[in-house]
């Protein structure tokens, strides 16, 4: 989503400075073009020459350059966004005062697209009274801004001050830029994901092959269209689990083991959100619980499994929330998914195959069918990446959704 898009960064004189090459590097192969702007005092860090070799674009430190015409004008009718990090408490106090004594300080004063700014400092720095009301009169005036993170810092101390992780900055970035849902901005949606656990003894499970992909995918589409949302994950791919945190570390999150667990924190949570997505792999059975290790024998054993709690069809279903469903399948599976809309009392059902080449559990890539309570019409995604299908599942939910709700 960055692709095609003018992301002018500015860098400010904090030790931090050498992690904007990271994200400039980042940022420049997700496609932005990236035109770094400097501060005086942020060269005595990093060289410029670093910037430019990352970006294939000019970088400007000087507010009068004979080569070019009123530059920081020029840079903000170019703007898509501009990034300042990371930003020290002098430039977010110039901003909060509107000083424009430099080429940074002139261009957030006269950028008409939207600002990030990135603070990294000193706790101590952080922490104080004058510049956090800076911090509060910044966001006041329309600035987005990221909470540094919390770790060691360069003056050997740890505390709050950390330049947060590129993907943080990354994600925030694609957030602000991303065009804002009429359905699902501002709304809570709680999302379920990946597999339930159920005991047979202390050490042995059963437990199924869903990752959680796809309902870290569709996290992400609900989060970029401007959604608050909470995650329920059961088991997961926890590189993929960890990847998404990266990028949205304040996204509220739970974790459950069994179908029981997850129907407790999904009821939880149900009266609270306008959104309920479920797209966890809950189990259906679960055998009876031996407290005791199950000892080995030469005889065969048998487990006598048990119904779970139904977690669909257990909701208090309020008419002016909207439930989504999951159904995989690996036989008539539109027959079967419609048997569960109707069944289970939900707005929409994503089918899915669990056999064949096209099946979604476990991997990166998905086929699905949209159905919904409302009419016949079937919505086909094609088999492609599952970050791609939560795109076009959410365009056409939207889309229906809208059209008949009423
Ligand atoms: C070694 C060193 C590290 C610094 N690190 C930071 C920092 O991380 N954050 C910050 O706000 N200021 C930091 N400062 C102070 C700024 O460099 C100073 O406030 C400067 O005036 C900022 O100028 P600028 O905002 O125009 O780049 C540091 C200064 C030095 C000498």
């Amino acid at each position: 989503m960055l692709n095609g898009k003018n992301l002018v960064l500015c860098v400010t004189g904090g030790i931090s400075a050498y992690k904007s090459v990271y994200l400039a590097s980042k940022l420049k192969k997700l496609g932005a073009n990236v035109i770094t702007v400097m501060s005086k005092n942020a060269v005595k860090f990093v060289s410029p020459l670093t910037f430019k070799s990352v970006t294939a674009n000019k970088v400007t430190v000087e507010m009068f350059d004979e080569s070019d015409f009123i530059p920081h004008i020029k840079l903000s009718d170019l703007a898509d966004i501009v990034v300042v990090a990371p930003a020290t408490a002098n430039i977010i106090a110039k901003a909060a005062c509107g000083i424009a004594d430099d080429m940074i300080s002139s261009l957030l004063l006269s950028v008409k697209s939207p600002i990030l700014m990135v603070p990294a400092m000193n706790t101590n720095m952080y922490q104080n009274k004058i510049f956090q009301d800076n911090l509060d009169k910044i966001v006041e005036f329309g600035f987005h801004t990221i909470t540094p993170a919390i770790g060691e810092l360069a003056c050997g101390t740890s505390g709050i001050g950390r330049f947060p992780e590129i993907d943080t900055v990354v994600g925030k970035i694609e957030k602000i830029l991303y065009k804002k849902s009429p359905l699902f901005s501002g709304k809570k949606v709680v999302i379920t994901l990946g597999g339930t656990i159920e005991d047979i003894d202390p050490v042995r499970y059963i437990c199924n092959g869903s990752s959680g992909k796809m309902g870290l995918a569709f996290a992400e589409e609900f989060i970029l269209r401007g959604a608050e949302v909470s995650i329920i994950a059961g088991n997961v791919d926890e590189l993929a689990l960890n990847k998404f945190r990266l990028k949205f570390p304040d996204i509220d999150g739970a974790r459950v083991r069994s179908a029981k667990e997850l129907k407790e924190a999904l009821l939880k949570k149900e009266t609270f959100c306008d959104v309920i997505f479920m797209c966890a792999a809950v189990a259906d059975y679960k055998p009876a619980y031996s407290e005791n290790k199950i000892k080995k024998t030469d005889e065969e054993l048998n487990l006598k499994l048990f119904r779970t709690e139904d977690v669909v069809g257990g909701l208090n279903k309020s008419p002016n929330k909207l439930y989504i469903a999951f159904s995989a399948e690996s036989e008539n599976l539109i027959a079967n998914a419609y048997h569960k809309l109707l069944s289970k009392k939900v707005d929409f059902i994503i089918a899915n195959e669990t056999v064949g080449e096209k099946k979604a559990i476990g991997g990166d890539n998905a086929e699905v069918v949209l159905l919904n309570r409302w009419n016949d019409n079937l919505f086909k995604v094609e088999y492609s990446d599952k970050r791609s299908v939560s795109i076009k599942t959410l365009d056409e939910i939207e889309k229906i959704y809208l059209a008949n709700r009423s």
